[in-house]
């Protein structure tokens, strides 16, 4: 019944996991939930006045336009100044996503053709390699190391793959592994990208959840970046606006035109009170950004303390709100060992792909109490 490209996509573990979840709840268990990323906080209330205000206006409730209220992108190209130093021309350099998961679900659809080679990052954001899978390309991945500090090694990547690959995703502060790149790093993608003729697609959904004084740079900094790349932003993570579904998409206005155009034939744009309430969230003051960022330094701290008096050796990273911790074992088994014995949800290193495996992620989406909690379920078990 189903299409080649959907009997060939990997087991979705994750819904196999809130399953789990689920069935442990209705036997009574007190779950703690460190699975999820999605944050636990509402999002600040200037941003849902904003949304209040426009909602009622009728002129908001028709199509919007395809790429997007040029009012959001020069908002948009607005923070991008500031947060990155960086000009953007709103019109030709900016499109608005309905999420960025979205915009990276279709970008393989304009850029691949069948068999053509996208790079990905093993352990990553599953999308990157889903969204190659249904556009008929062959995502090759590129394993992220501890020994390379989760950065990929592109002399790596055989020289034929290269020549294969149209396109290379990267996300940096990244998910799962809560990595960060260097400025060198990002100049040897660029000159990567430029002699074997790819398409760079930097996820930065976490360029703002940083801490310790850590600024997260945009890809698009690097010099020779403009000409080949992109980067994805998401107002969900930043501004706890998951459900609202908007982020946007700046850099080569080529690439940004090819995304636009398959974006106009599959859908009709986010609706435009969202957009409003987009505008307040980026052009607005961002104490609740540093607000937010305080409060999960804070649920870090404790994790990684407790972690750490496990006898896990586990570092404090320096942005997302994930915590990448090296088990023994299978990594679901080590899961779903702490789902049985402690009620505690962890998410399994292998569903990011085969080289997460050994691993487990902490999402610091609960409070610091239940986060103390978890640890004391699990200093009962213990576990190292
Ligand atoms: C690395 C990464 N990129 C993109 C997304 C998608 O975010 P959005 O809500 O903007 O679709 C997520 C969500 O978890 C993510 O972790």
């Amino acid at each position: 019944m189903y299409a080649d490209r959907i009997n060939s996509l990997p087991p979705y573990l994750f819904a196999t996991i809130d399953r789990a979840r689920q069935d442990a709840i209705k036997k009574g268990v007190d779950v703690i939930n460190l699975s999820i990323g999605d944050p636990d906080m509402p999002t600040p209330p200037h941003i849902v006045e904003a949304m209040r205000r426009s909602v009622g206006d009728p002129a908001r409730h028709r199509y919007p336009s395809y790429e997007g209220m040029l009012s959001f992108r020069t908002a948009a190209a607005k923070w991008y100044k500031k947060t990155m130093k960086i000009d953007i021309d709103p019109e030709s350099e900016v499109l608005t996503l309905i999420g960025s998961k979205e915009g990276i679900a279709h970008i393989p659809l304009a850029f691949l053709n069948p068999g053509d080679v996208s790079l990905v990052p093993d352990p990553g954001y599953p999308v990157y390699n889903i969204g190659s899978i249904l556009a008929d390309g062959k995502p090759f991945k590129m394993p992220l190391l501890a020994e390379n500090d989760f950065l990929p090694d592109l002399d790596a990547i055989p020289k034929d793959v290269a020549n294969k690959a149209k396109i290379m995703f990267l996300n940096y502060p990244n998910n799962p592994t809560s990595a960060t790149a260097t400025t060198k790093f990002f100049e040897e993608v660029v000159d990567f990208a430029h002699e074997n003729d790819i398409l760079v697609i930097h996820d930065n959904a976490y360029s703002e959840m940083t801490y310790d004084g850590y600024k997260a740079p945009s890809f698009l900094s690097t010099s020779g970046a403009m000409d080949i790349g992109i980067e994805m932003h998401s107002l969900s993570k930043t501004y706890n606006m998951t459900g609202w579904r908007l982020g946007f998409a700046v850099g080569n206005k080529d690439i940004l035109a090819g995304l636009g155009k398959v974006k106009t034939n599959v859908d009709s744009g986010a609706f435009e009170a969202v957009q409003d309430a987009g505008i307040a969230a980026l052009s607005g003051s961002q104490d609740c950004v540093r607000d937010m960022n305080l409060i999960y330094k804070e649920r870090r701290d404790a994790l990684i303390t407790g972690l750490n008096e496990l006898g896990m050796d586990v570092k404090p990273p320096k942005a997302t709100f994930y915590v990448w911790v090296k088990v023994k074992g299978k990594s679901l088994d080590f899961t779903k060992m702490l789902l049985e014995k402690s009620g505690i949800v962890a998410t399994p290193g292998v569903g990011f792909g085969e080289y997460g495996e050994g691993y487990i992620r902490f999402a610091l989406t609960q409070s610091v109490e239940r986060i103390n909690e978890a640890v004391g379920r699990m200093r009962k078990l213990r576990i190292e």
